[in-house]
């Protein structure tokens, strides 16, 4: 076998508008750190690309303590974004990175439009950095996140900006789910010019201590993912694909509750190309190359010889 793709019989590999990827596994931003704290559980270097976790131009300690709690089939978390910063990222944490031979997407995020567009313009020409992943939908920051994500009217005017910055790198927008009609704001972001989009982000969600009467988390309201929000995601990326995506061949990554091949395959028939696992890693880091070898599984079982065969076949009409 060839390193983290094709087996004699099998290939994985995607194109992510322009970016190879030896298979579409991939790490959901802000569940893998910057890879380095996952190295002694899983060999990241058999995925097809790396997430990074947000970046924003200064460093952020985030929300105060509780900013995670486990839910029924999910967890919540009020992280609040916070990461080491731009300057620390590019001195510190690319060199890391780098070791992993792999395509590095980077998450960007920010309280303002020139911020976004000051961490993704630094980015540019950074090996092994191929693509910014723009943070639009995080529903646990009051400035920026979910504000920018939710009204695409504001969509289209932040993915213009960060369209002119982008020249190197794709630039991929990560929908929020936190919408009426997600394909508003997917479409918003497809004619100003996404390369790829990425979904969904967390749902806004609260857990409350019944006993103190008082919310779990800090930030009293946090964002819903794992298993339980996967059937909507798979849906989500069904409406996006069949009515923006695949008429703009602008590829998906999906995500939301991946823990199983199954899972996996489901976001592939659903119209996704590449696949972000987060919440699953948790659990177990590892799950991210069992899913990869389920997959290989599966379309040997189905006497396929290459993913593209079934992305995007899901079959709607009567028997
Ligand atoms: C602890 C935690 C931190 C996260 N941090 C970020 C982040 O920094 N930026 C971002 O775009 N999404 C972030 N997310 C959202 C994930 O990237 C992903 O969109 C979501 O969790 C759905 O996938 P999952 O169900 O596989 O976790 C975070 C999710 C979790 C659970």
């Amino acid at each position: 076998m060839q390193k983290n793709g094709t087996t004699n019989e099998i290939n994985l590999h995607v194109d992510i508008a322009g970016v190879t990827l030896a298979n579409p596994l991939m790490t959901a931003s802000g569940t893998c750190g910057y890879a380095d704290e996952y190295a002694d559980f899983v060999d990241l270097s058999q995925l097809g690309a790396f997430v990074t976790k947000s970046i924003t131009a200064a460093s952020r300690q985030g929300h105060p303590y509780r900013r995670v709690a486990e839910t029924r089939a999910g967890m919540l978390n009020a992280i609040g974004l916070a990461n080491v910063g731009l300057e620390a990222f590019l001195a510190e944490k690319v060199p890391l990175l780098k070791k992993l031979q792999l395509p590095v997407f980077v998450n960007v995020a920010g309280a303002t439009v020139d911020e976004y567009v000051a961490v993704a313009a630094a980015l540019e020409g950074v090996d092994p950095i191929r693509g910014v992943e723009l943070n639009i939908s995080c529903p646990n920051v009051k400035a920026g996140g979910i504000q920018f994500g939710t009204d695409p009217a504001w969509v289209s005017a932040i993915t213009a900006e960060l369209r002119r910055v982008c020249r190197k790198n794709i630039l991929i927008v990560k929908l929020s789910p936190n919408v009426t009609d997600i394909t508003a704001t997917a479409a918003a972001a497809v004619d100003a010019g996404a390369d790829a989009l990425s979904m969904i982000n967390t749902f806004t969600a609260m857990a409350i201590d019944v006993e103190e009467r008082r919310p779990v988390l800090a930030n009293v309201t946090g964002g819903l993912s794992g298993p339980a929000i996967r059937p909507i995601a798979v849906y989500m990326v069904h409406r996006v694909y069949t009515q923006v995506a695949r008429p703009a061949g602008v590829p998906i990554i999906g995500m939301g509750g991946i823990q199983h091949a199954h899972d996996a395959i489901e976001f592939l028939i659903a119209g996704a190309t590449g696949l972000a696992v987060g919440t699953a890693l948790f659990v177990d880091p590892a799950c991210l190359l069992s899913i990869r070898r389920g997959i290989e599984d599966y379309l040997r079982r189905h006497s396929y010889h290459d993913i593209s065969e079934i992305i995007g076949t899901l079959k709607t009409d009567p028997d």
